[in-house]
């Protein structure tokens, strides 16, 4: 006879909790049941061949999604709950549900093993009668890896959580003010020619401000979390950004960008250095040096670019008796962007500029990872050949 859910009437945690044991227990003694089942079983036939055990009836009872107990559970305490125990009863259930997939699955799976015998698992749900071998290997899944561009972007992450920043994200469909105006682009101005924009069509009806596009960079997360928190603030903001560009060997339409704020009292340029010189000597190792070139971005002043020395050819410029060509000789490679945050972006944030100062920076994932792992052509990372993707794994 199939376990039938109990309804309920009292809604407390408590009562929950109760609940949820009881059937949880109801679980454990039908296992326990089937359990004894076959050993009893093995006994009267005196040997541990062949017993016929037909396990269809135990999943379904638990799982089919006419009666099983998760489609109760659904029906008779989540659909049935007051709308104030509605999330009280989702944990569990959702809980539940995952607990008893488990379960099951581990009892069609492990039942032979635990009982010592070999059972015919008369398997009517598929139509086969599969005798389970316990003594053959099994099937191989092949496993998954992490992608090395996502390798990669968490890897910067934990560099910077190690020195206490905490991560926010924003999302990649952004307003032409958060993406330029609030970073100091003003409408029309050449600085946004830079960064090849892709809009969301038909917003000439919307103010300049509210229209959509694509977020060209990870910077106007900067502007989101200032709005949401005072200082100080030390976060890194990874995240995936498009830019109208054709794809080749070093450019792709989308990449990804690690950025990072740290707004407080007294943070000065030196701070800036003495964090990415860090960050890149956690990077690429500790004998890698860091150089900082005036540079220009709009919401940062000064801004620099960072280079590092080149890790191909040590900074001498010279590999194997030519010049190096991941240098071009110069024995340096620019990496990434920063500056001291321009006193006009904390103006559209409403942070005192008299009392805060900051600094910010942002670099290209792919473009990290292209020089950690020697990758010659940026669209490898994209293009999905396993061949290439499992050398990561
Ligand atoms: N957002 C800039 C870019 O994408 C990089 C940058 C970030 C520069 C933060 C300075 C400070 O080019």
């Amino acid at each position: 006879m199939a376990y039938s859910v109990p309804k309920l009437t009292d809604w407390s945690a408590e009562a929950l909790d109760s609940a949820v044991a009881e059937v949880k227990a109801q679980f454990d003694s039908e296992r326990d049941e089937l359990l004894e089942t076959v050993l009893k079983e093995k006994a009267k036939t005196q040997s541990d061949k062949v017993t016929s055990l037909d396990l269809k009836p135990f999943r379904d009872s638990w799982m089919s999604r006419k009666s099983g107990v998760i489609t109760q559970l659904n029906e008779k305490w989540l659909k049935a709950a007051p709308r104030e125990a509605k999330g009280q009863v989702g944990v569990r259930v959702n809980d539940l549900r995952e607990w008893i997939t488990e379960a099951v699955g581990t009892v069609l799976q492990n039942l032979p093993e635990i009982s010592n015998t070999s059972i015919t698992v008369v398997n009517k749900y598929f139509g086969i009668e599969p005798a389970l071998d316990i003594t053959l290997p099994g099937n191989r899944r092949k496993l998954g890896a992490e992608h090395p561009v996502i390798k990669t972007m968490n890897e910067i992450v934990g560099v910077f959580r190690n020195l206490g920043y905490s991560v926010e994200e924003g999302p990649e469909i952004e307003t032409d003010y958060y993406n330029f105006e609030a970073l100091n682009f003003p409408p029309n101005h050449p600085a946004r020619d830079t960064q090849d924009t892709l809009v969301i069509a038909n917003q000439q009806n919307k103010p300049l401000r509210d229209r959509l596009l694509l977020r060209t960079h990870t910077s106007p997360v900067q502007i989101r979390t200032m709005e949401k928190q005072k200082p100080p603030v030390r976060v890194v903001c990874p995240g995936k950004v498009h830019r109208n560009d054709a794809p080749d060997a070093t450019h792709s339409p989308i990449f990804h960008q690690v950025e990072g704020l740290a707004v407080d009292t007294n943070i000065t340029f030196c701070d800036l250095k003495g964090t990415l010189d860090h960050a890149m000597k956690a990077l690429f190792g500790s004998s890698v040096k860091t150089r900082f070139y005036p540079s220009f971005f709009p919401f940062t002043e000064p801004s620099a670019d960072v280079q590092i020395s080149c890790i191909f050819c040590g900074g001498k410029g010279q590999r194997d008796g030519g010049p190096c060509r991941n240098c071009k000789a110069s024995g340096w490679i620019e990496l990434l962007g920063c500056g001291m945050v321009d006193p006009n972006v904390f103006g559209f944030v409403d942070y005192d500029t008299k009392k805060y100062s900051g600094f910010a920076f942002g670099m290209g994932v792919e473009r990290i990872a292209i020089l950690k792992y020697g990758v010659d052509d940026i669209q490898l990372f994209f293009n999905g050949d396993v061949r290439f993707l499992e050398q990561f794994g």
